[in-house]
């Protein structure tokens, strides 16, 4: 019996795919499909797969053109199968021409034409339509999200709003977009949805005018300075029926959504301790370090070191303390927050003036797990027990600057397609407004220690 095999994500079933297993059939007596995981579509950069796996499933086994359906859920997988089935021919579609020569060792290799003017990529945009989506801002953030919704489909920028023309325009040009504006309203003209990077306290003002507009909003962190003003932003997206999302890329990278699973399986038991480290040396200079009423390590950095804190002890806890120490203007160059719960403890270290491991340690009665740094790019962690030798590492890929997770989760939400705000609830973002809120109020009535002490 000659056996094949092939491997696709199979999104929104296609006559592509309908040919492609119907000639991949033909090649043998006995055909075996591999589905992809959407773990492990993720993890190869296909992000913004509709169908969930097990409807992809679904409509390979309605061809009838299968024998045999296994799931692909890791790299190097399909040297495995081919082994362990005794393949003979390995076959997908012309796209991958070469890419699987390396198969050769093992079997015959394939390469089917494509069939022509079909995607799953081609469906989804037709399906759902370009989101035309608009920048606020310009600076560094705005810049490292541009390349990042390259690689999202169903997304194009259109247009960047900077309140200084010049500004916007430059930014235009650099990225080849075709509009440019410093009229806010002129701006949301032209656009579906919104993302915010200016600085942090005009967050509240241009999401609310936004969602007004009736414009979906991702919105850096911290979306909102106070526990109200994160509500109300909330409140209002609801009413207006648009989405709004608070841009924490480690909440959305596969990588953290990994760790979270493992952690949550009990595999180190009860968890009793989360410190969390990110520190990130800033010029004296920037506005980090010089805007005393916004600036400084704990209002930059904290979404991050809250984000595994709420995660695992969630938003209510029964005290809370910051320690920090600041600079001339009183502006925190370091900050550490102690956080109580019932059953747990956890350590928040934030420095833009003071460098540390960038790690995430989590203790439990059983093990601890090491994020390596940085952790808030999650890549790899370990699960470390008393003997050593059961000890674990785990390997996740954070592809580029990683916000290519939140663009596709916030394409995926428009969309309504599919309900990924389980990665950043709600009321996880409304604790960290409020946790900030706490932090900034201390901060006014307290400049702590004088950096002078430890800068000499
Ligand atoms: N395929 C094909 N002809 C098409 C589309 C896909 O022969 N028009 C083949 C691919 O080459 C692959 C299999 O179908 O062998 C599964 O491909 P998959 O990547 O799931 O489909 P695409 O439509 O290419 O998906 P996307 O647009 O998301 O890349």
């Amino acid at each position: 019996m000659k056996k094949v095999i092939t491997y696709g994500s199979f999104d929104l079933f296609h006559e592509g795919h309908y040919r492609l297993l119907q000639r991949a059939k033909d090649l043998g007596d006995y055909l075996i499909v591999g589905v992809t995981t959407e773990t492990y579509d993720a993890y190869r950069g296909k992000l913004n797969v509709v169908d969930s796996l097990m409807e992809r499933i679904e409509h390979i086994r309605q061809t009838g053109f299968a024998d045999e359906i296994i799931i692909e859920d890791h790299v190097g997988q399909k040297a495995e199968d081919i082994l362990k089935y005794d393949i003979d021919v390995f076959t997908v579609g012309s796209d991958w021409t070469g890419v699987f020569d390396y198969l050769k060792k093992y079997c015959q290799v394939v390469y089917l034409e494509r069939t022509k003017d079909i995607s799953s990529t081609m469906l989804r945009a037709k399906k759902y339509g370009i989101i035309r989506l608009g920048i606020v801002g310009a600076g560094r953030i705005a810049n490292r999200f541009v390349p990042e919704v390259k690689y999202v489909s169903g997304i194009n920028i259109e247009s960047v709003y900077h309140p200084y023309f010049e500004n916007a325009k430059q930014f235009a040009k650099k990225f080849e977009l075709n509009h440019w504006h410093d009229n806010f309203e002129e701006f949301l003209r032209g656009i579906d949805a919104v993302y915010i990077a200016s600085p942090h306290e005009t967050h509240e003002g241009y999401t609310e005018r936004a969602l007004e507009a009736g414009k979906h909003v991702l919105c850096e962190k911290p979306m909102a300075l106070s526990k109200n003003s994160e509500e109300r932003m909330f409140e209002l997206a609801g009413r207006k029926n648009c989405v709004l999302m608070e841009g924490i890329k480690t909440a959305y990278a596969p990588g953290f959504m990994q760790l979270l699973g493992v952690m949550k399986s009990g595999v180190i038991g009860e968890i009793c301790d989360v410190e969390a480290c990110f520190t990130k040396l800033e010029d004296p200079k920037a506005r980090e370090l010089t805007d005393a009423e916004y600036g400084g390590s704990f209002t930059e950095l904290c979404s991050y070191t809250l984000l595994p804190i709420v995660k695992i002890f969630g938003e209510k806890y029964e005290s809370i303390r910051f320690d920090s120490f600041t600079n001339k203007k009183g502006i925190d160059i370091y900050t550490k927050a102690y956080i109580r719960y019932k059953n747990g403890m956890a350590t928040s270290k934030t420095g833009l003036g003071v460098k540390s491991e960038g790690q995430l340690l989590i203790s439990g009665t059983k093990g601890y797990i090491l994020v390596d740094a940085p952790w808030w790019k999650t890549q790899s962690f370990e699960i470390r027990y008393e003997n050593a030798g059961q000890n674990e590492k785990f390997f996740t890929k954070f592809l580029g600057d990683g916000l290519r997770y939140e663009i596709s989760d916030f394409v995926s939400a428009i969309n309504g397609y599919e309900n990924k705000s389980f990665k950043l609830t709600r009321s996880e973002s409304v604790f960290m407004a409020e946790v900030i809120e706490k932090f900034l109020k201390e901060r006014k009535g307290d400049t702590g220690r004088q950096d002078g002490e430890i800068q000499g």
